[in-house]
Formats: structure tokens, C-alpha cells, sequence
């Protein structure tokens, strides 16, 4: 159906030997958000990198825009309209904040293109800092450049691991309106999240996943409206 952006019918993966990801089913909305929870090692991350291509599926379908994308390569599927903001926030520390866009930017037809003003506009925070190194910036602003370096490549699909991950509460709550402003636009977004609360503010769809599978899914609604449905499977809040 065309408002199904990304599709993961039956998805394993592997790191060697080792079995991870056991048949994940889930479906992104476009423009929606779909936040992706679960207890430290339930394998969230593993499931975006295999979304993106980092980690080869050893088993079953993606699709993006109706298209099979896991057999592609990451820049595949990064030109094809998806771009991961991985866990730890990476960016290049030598580099300016500038020189961090510019060379992450790639052109896609769309009807707004990202330039580096569109991300300073999105979060002020970065714009006195355009010349200086990325290493030296607060855990805060990484994250944010780490976010605008997803967007100028001008995704249709955004996923963010854990963006919140070790940052200051003020901080935090700039990252989250940075991201509501992105689900406003239309971005189609897969959110993992430890910060139950942050996620719940922003989620149209939930999925818990606990060791590799599924545990629980259903709409933010029906989560906000009994939390403990998810949480029982997150452990401790
Ligand atoms: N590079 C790797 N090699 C081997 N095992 C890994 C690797 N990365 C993660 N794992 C294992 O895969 C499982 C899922 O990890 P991960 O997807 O990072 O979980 P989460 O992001 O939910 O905390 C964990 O048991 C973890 O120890
Ligand atoms: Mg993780």
C-alpha cells in the first residue's frame, strides 16, 4: 500500500555465529513515527543497521517505497531515500560543523531540498558554531549535527538511534522538538529510544522488541493510555 514507506517482512540477522534478530515484521506509515523500544541488547540496533544495509539480513524481506532493498548496499539505499543517525553519534571530530554538512549532503528530487541553513534554522544551537571542530562540540550539538547530517541527505526516512542517549536534560528537549518539527514536514521516522518518556511524546506507532523479537506493538495512543502494556518489557523507569 503506498502509505507503507519501509516493510520488514520476516528479518533475521546474524553477527557470525551468532543469531539476533529472529523474524522482525514491522511497518512504517509515511510521515509517521514509529518508536522502537526495549531493554539494552533486545536488539534495536541491529535492526536499524540491517534496515540500512550495514549488517546483511541473512533472512527475509525490506522494502523501501515498495522497493526490495536487502540485498542493496548502504549507498543504495541511503540514494534510494534512507539515511541512519546510527547510536553514539558520529561525526567526523576534525572537521567543521560546516565541512560535517557539506560532506554529508546528496541531492534527491524532493520537493525541499536540506542545505546546512535549513539545519542551523532546525537547531539555532549549531549556528554559532558553524567553524568550529566537531570535537570539541558539547554530546548535545554532536547529536544535533549528527541528525543534520542525516537530513542533507535528503531522506524520505529517517532513522535515529538512540538521540537522546547521555545528553543533559535542556538538551534533550531540544533534540525532541528538532525531531517533532521533522515528523511536522512529513519525514517518515524510526525512533529508538530509552527515554520512554521522550519517545511516548512523539510516537505515532510503538514496537517493543526483547531478545531479537517482537514482544509487544500497537499504537502511541493505546501505549500512552496504558503504559504499562510496553513497559512491562523495558524493564525498570
Ligand atoms: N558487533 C557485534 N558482534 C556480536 N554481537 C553483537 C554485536 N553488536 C551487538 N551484538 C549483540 O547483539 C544483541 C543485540 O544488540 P543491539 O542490537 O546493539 O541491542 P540494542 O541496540 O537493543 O541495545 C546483543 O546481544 C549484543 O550483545
Ligand atoms: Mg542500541
Amino acid at each position: 500500500m503506498a502509505h507503507e514507506v519501509l516493510v520488514l517482512q520476516g528479518v533475521h540477522a546474524h553477527y557470525g555465529r551468532s543469531h539476533v534478530l529472529h523474524g522482525i515484521d514491522l511497518t512504517l506509515g509515511r510521515g509517521r513515527l514509529l518508536a522502537l523500544l526495549g531493554r539494552n541488547g533486545a536488539g534495536k540496533s541491529t535492526t536499524m543497521l540491517t534496515i540500512a544495509g550495514l549488517l546483511k539480513a541473512s533472512a527475509g524481506r525490506i522494502a523501501l517505497g515498495g522497493r526490495a532493498i536487502e540485498t542493496l548496499v548502504p549507498e543504495a539505499i541511503a540514494r534510494g531515500g534512507l539515511r541512519l543517525c546510527p547510536q553514539g553519534r558520529r561525526v567526523f571530530a576534525s572537521l567543521s560543523v560546516q565541512e560535517n554538512l557539506n560532506v554529508a549532503a546528496q541531492r534527491r528530487p524532493g520537493p525541499r531540498p536540506w542545505t546546512s541553513e535549513r539545519v542551523y534554522e532546525l537547531f539555532p544551537l549549531l549556528k554559532p558554531r558553524v567553524r568550529q571542530r566537531a570535537g570539541t562540540l558539547s554530546g548535545g550539538e554532536q547529536q544535533m549535527l549528527a541528525i543534520g547530517r542525516a537530513l542533507m541527505g535528503n531522506p524520505e526516512v529517517l532513522l535515529l538511534d538512540e538521540p537522546s542517549e547521555g545528553l543533559a536534560p535542556l538538551i534533550v528537549h531540544e533534540v525532541a522538538e528538532g525531531i517533532a518539527r521533522l515528523k511536522q514536514e512529513g519525514l517518515s521516522i524510526i525512533l529508538v529510544e530509552q527515554n520512554f518518556a521522550l519517545a511516548m511524546r512523539l510516537a505515532d506507532d510503538v514496537v517493543v522488541l526483547n531478545t531479537g523479537a517482537i514482544v509487544m506493538q500497537g499504537s502511541g495512543d493505546q501505549v500512552r493510555a496504558n503504559p504499562e502494556s510496553a513497559t512491562r518489557h523495558l524493564g525498570v523507569f
